[in-house]
């Protein structure tokens, strides 16, 4: 456990709540009656095998996928019906799964992309602010991205993320197809991040072992349904939920 944790006691007040999100595709229900919250300076993960939701949550959160019921708040105001494009200047960032890039643009051309219609702008500081946080994006920031690893990768879309300045950042599955010690390192940074920044992340993975090193909470779905909520601690140190539903 690492100690920069909080105590559950101490949980803020949510940023982005979603009470009983119901959503599909045609005949397929892939979310079932969801609730969860996130807090400014904490991660919550998001867990659950192949196929169980997580990123249709996402999606329907960020606007993507048009819930069948239920309700979706960012900092009290309702998202329903608020356009996907209007979401950054809102505060909400997605990163979706698969890291994709605009291979053919520089490195900093692509964070630029990120400030577009948000709340941020693209400024020095902006910049900056990222390149400190990820040194390898300035080392590499007159190259193009497609030249870029897949731990390189996920820092640009992370990073790109950031230069909107959101007050929540939804993540999905960022350790995929990467080496254990890049994904250490990259949430390493994600923690730090959300301590230092009050930033609110939603983090879904299939790595539940990494993800809940640096989760203050976590919640497990399974065809759909929040099967199991506890804090991270609490999930990590029951051998019998980790065995029943984290497969570690
Ligand atoms: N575009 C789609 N069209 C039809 N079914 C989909 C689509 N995307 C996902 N599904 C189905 O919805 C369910 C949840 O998928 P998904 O949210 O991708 O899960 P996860 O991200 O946890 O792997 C699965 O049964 C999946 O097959
Ligand atoms: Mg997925």
């Amino acid at each position: 456990m690492r100690p920069c944790r909080r105590p559950t006691s101490a949980r803020r007040w949510p940023v982005l709540t979603v009470e009983n999100l119901s959503a599909g595709y045609g005949p397929v229900r892939a979310l079932d009656s969801v609730s969860l919250s996130a807090a400014p300076g904490e991660i919550t993960a998001v867990l659950g095998a192949n196929g169980a939701g997580k990123t249709t949550l996402l999606r329907t959160i960020s606007g993507l996928v048009r819930p069948s019921g239920g309700r979706i708040s960012l900092a009290g105001r309702d998202l329903t019906g608020v356009s996907t494009e209007d979401l950054p200047a809102l505060g909400l960032a997605h990163v979706p799964e698969g890291r994709g890039v605009l291979a053919e643009l520089t490195v900093e051309e692509n964070l630029r992309l990120g400030a577009l219609g948000a709340r941020g702008r693209a400024t020095a500081d902006g910049l900056r602010r990222i390149y400190d946080l990820f040194p390898v994006l300035a080392d590499r920031r007159n190259g193009l991205a497609h030249v870029l690893s897949g731990g390189e990768r996920q820092m640009l879309v992370i990073g790109r993320a950031l230069l909107s300045r959101p007050k929540v950042l939804l993540l999905d599955e960022p350790s995929l197809g990467l080496a254990p010690r890049i994904v250490a390192q990259i949430f390493d940074l994600l923690r730090a991040l959300v301590r230092d920044d009050g930033l609110a992340v939603v983090l879904v993975e299939q790595n539940a072992r990494s993800a809940l090193s640096i989760a203050d909470h976590g919640v497990v779905l399974n065809l759909g349904e929040v099967v199991v909520r506890r804090d991270a601690a609490t999930l990590v140190a029951d051998d019998d939920l980790r065995h029943a539903y984290l497969g570690f």
